[in-house]
């Protein structure tokens, strides 16, 4: 899988954190609640180390409401504070300047015991191109924030967004993704649109995200595409070869026939993810907590 990620750019971002991190309170994390390990970057504890974490589940109206509770209590075992949000919806977003006070409770405290009262508290935001970010920030300060972008000719430094008279967050330019090296990391990106599908084939992430809902919400297939009941996985069959099929048996009943009788898969793969992604077949989560 070929996937472009600007290793210039990730370098710059990261000397940016390094030197910015000693500026902020606390660092808040935006993942992708369908995705929550393939939308993060694993640098970021080693880069942030020390200061108190807060992980955002963002797209929780897209994910499986069971799974982001398992999601949710995995981050806070790791001793993270965490916050739900539907950041287009503004679902959770409220409770963004709360859950941060929440989290540096003690440090407050002991603010006032100094005397250091109204000091305002500085919390870096993270996360992935397409997650959320830009609609999460607009959303928790009431109003359009320019994107911070690092691209030529738009280039923008870091900004800082006031929230309230104690709060402002450092919104990150540049880009940081998350590791490729694992193949399903990739294949989680395209599935949710991370990624653009122009630099990926189309029918072979159709193949296999059809396999991944066969095996995980096969009521989800069975009901969108009005199927009496899912072909039965053969033994030696791959998650290519099962989600193939699987494409083909969807693709023939949508009448997607090409000459010769043959199902237009590549189509079928096309549709699959746009449905996928319109949330068409339902709420998913691509990944779930190991325990
Ligand atoms: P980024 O800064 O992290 O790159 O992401 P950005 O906020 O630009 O969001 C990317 C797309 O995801 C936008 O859609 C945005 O509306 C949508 N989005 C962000 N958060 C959520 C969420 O919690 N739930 C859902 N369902 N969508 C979310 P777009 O199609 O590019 O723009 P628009 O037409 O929605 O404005």
């Amino acid at each position: 899988m070929n996937i472009q990620w600007y290793p210039g750019h990730m370098t710059k971002t990261r000397r940016m954190i390094a030197e910015q991190i000693k500026n902020v309170d606390a660092v808040c994390e935006i993942l992708d609640s369908r995705i929550p390990i393939s939308s993060r970057n694993p640098d970021v504890d080693e880069l942030t180390a020390g200061k108190p974490r807060l992980v955002v589940l963002n797209r929780v109206d897209q994910a499986d409401p069971q799974a982001t509770k398992r999601w949710a209590d995995y981050f806070r075992s790791l001793g993270y504070a965490v916050l739900e949000s539907d950041a287009k919806g503004g679902e959770g977003t409220a409770k963004f300047a709360g859950a941060v006070r929440e989290l540096l409770a003690d440090k407050l405290r002991a603010y006032a015991q100094k005397g250091q009262v109204g000091r305002v508290v500085r919390v870096m935001i993270l996360g992935i191109p397409n997650v959320g970010k830009s609609t999460f920030i607009n959303k928790i300060a009431g109003r359009k924030t320019a994107k911070t972008e690092d691209r030529p000719g738009v280039t923008r430094s870091k900004q800082w967004v006031p929230i309230d008279r104690g709060l402002e967050l450092l919104d990150t330019p540049g880009i940081l993704w998350p590791k490729f090296e694992d193949q399903s990391v990739g294949l989680n990106l395209a599935f949710t649109g991370a990624v653009k599908d122009d630099i990926l084939d189309v029918e072979t992430l159709g193949c296999h995200l059809m396999s991944y809902l066969a095996g995980q919400y096969p009521e989800s297939l069975v009901t969108g595409y009005k199927l009496p009941s899912l072909p039965e996985r053969k033994e030696e069959e791959n998650d290519i070869a099962y989600g193939y099929r699987l494409l083909e048996t969807v693709g023939r009943k949508r009448g997607f026939l090409i000459s010769g009788g043959d199902v237009d898969t590549e189509r079928m793969a096309k549709i699959l993810l746009d449905e996928f992604r319109a949330g068409k077949l339902g709420r998913f989560t691509l990944e779930m907590p190991q325990n």
